[in-house]
């Protein structure tokens, strides 16, 4: 605990794209530690973050850790969370998703964290013509979402029966930059948005898997939901512990958008015409998830603000442009 008695995070993943995004928006608010195998994210440049390096698996490092910082509250970001490379990562996924959620949320128990979040997904659904809400049935049919549906039921054992209060929050698609400085990167950068973005910038070819799904165009449907809002997302979720115990809320913008649409507003946006080349459904691919956010309006007062295409795009195309000034690369899997 600190002098300014301000609560202290301990955020796992914290190098990732939502965990650096979150400690840059409100490090004034909390006294931030970002936790993480990789070293802390390039683009969090301010020193009062701090960063511990630590293996989630490593049971005995983490117990310190978290022994010597004493966070009152978890944010248990850190995954394996693509779902590209799915078939060559499935011990990856077993441990740094399972394995390490456990550890987590033992010693959140051992040392009587007060609120844990968690980020699920909306890949543990059972895919779903209509808008998902969070009493529609639980089915996974990647080994992504069933790792994040083993962990969920997991929390709910072994946290309802403790002192932490807690919630498991259902990200849909995540993206865009939370400023013109920091925004997602991953490497190799396997989302939609910004390989549209980097293909159009660069005259390359977009690929589309799958162009027979049941959708007006074709294309997949998802639910596209800005950074900004997320982040502001799990920070309403931490408030809302304060009178509950427990809660389960989707986070997404509530609305369809389809992966043609998507390439043909960037392509207008920057004013380039797009060269599409269509591949092979990919494995596990549905053809729509987008759910219903009326839960999370309720009952944490959030409302999505930056989640339309407009500010996705523009945002992203800003991000772009400064690590283009910049020099930093990365590589996309375009395949
Ligand atoms: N980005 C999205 O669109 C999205 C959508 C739904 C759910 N989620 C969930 O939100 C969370 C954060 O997503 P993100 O996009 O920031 O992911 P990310 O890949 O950018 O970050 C995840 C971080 O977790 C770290 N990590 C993995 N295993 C670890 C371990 N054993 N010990 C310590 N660190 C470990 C990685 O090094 C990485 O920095 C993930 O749990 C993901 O499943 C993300």
């Amino acid at each position: 605990m600190n002098l300014k008695n301000k609560n202290t995070i301990l955020i796992t993943g914290g190098s990732g794209f939502i965990g650096s995004s979150f400690s840059k928006f409100f490090k004034k608010k909390y006294d931030i530690y970002t936790l993480d195998k990789k070293k802390k994210n390039q683009f969090l440049k301010d020193t009062y973050i701090q960063h511990v390096k630590c293996d989630l698996c490593n049971y005995e490092k983490l117990e310190k850790k978290i022994r010597d910082i004493r966070p009152s509250i978890i944010i248990h970001l850190a995954a394996q969370s693509t779902i590209d490379f799915i078939e060559t990562k499935e011990k990856d996924y077993l441990r740094d998703n399972i394995f390490a959620t456990e550890n987590i949320v033992k010693l959140s128990i051992k040392y009587n964290i007060k609120k844990f979040i968690f980020s699920s997904t909306a890949a543990v659904y059972k895919a779903n013509k209509n808008k998902l809400s969070e009493a529609d049935k639980i089915l996974p049919n990647n080994i992504y979402g069933k790792t994040k549906k083993i962990n969920e039921n997991f929390i709910i054992k072994h946290l309802s029966n403790s002192k932490v209060k807690f919630c498991i929050l259902r990200f849909f698609n995540v993206c865009s930059s939370l400023d013109k400085t920091i925004g997602e990167f991953h490497n190799p950068e396997t989302h939609l948005i910004p390989k549209v973005i980097h293909a159009l910038n660069k005259n390359k070819k977009i690929y589309i898997y799958g162009n027979n799904f049941k959708t007006s165009d074709g294309t997949c449907l998802r639910d596209y939901i800005h950074i900004k809002d997320i982040v502001i997302g799990i920070n309403k979720s931490i408030s809302y512990l304060n009178k509950k115990k427990f809660g389960v809320f989707n986070l997404g913008s509530g609305q369809a958008i389809s992966v043609k649409e998507i390439v043909m507003y960037a392509s207008n946006m920057i004013k380039k015409k797009p060269k599409i080349s269509i591949k092979n459904n990919r494995k596990g691919d549905n053809d729509k998830l987008v759910c219903k956010i009326l839960k999370a309006k309720r009952k944490l007062r959030w409302f999505p603000k930056y989640s339309n295409i407009k500010s996705i795009v523009k945002d992203e195309i800003s991000w772009q442009t400064y690590l283009e000034r910049k020099k930093l690369q990365r590589s996309f899997h375009n395949k």
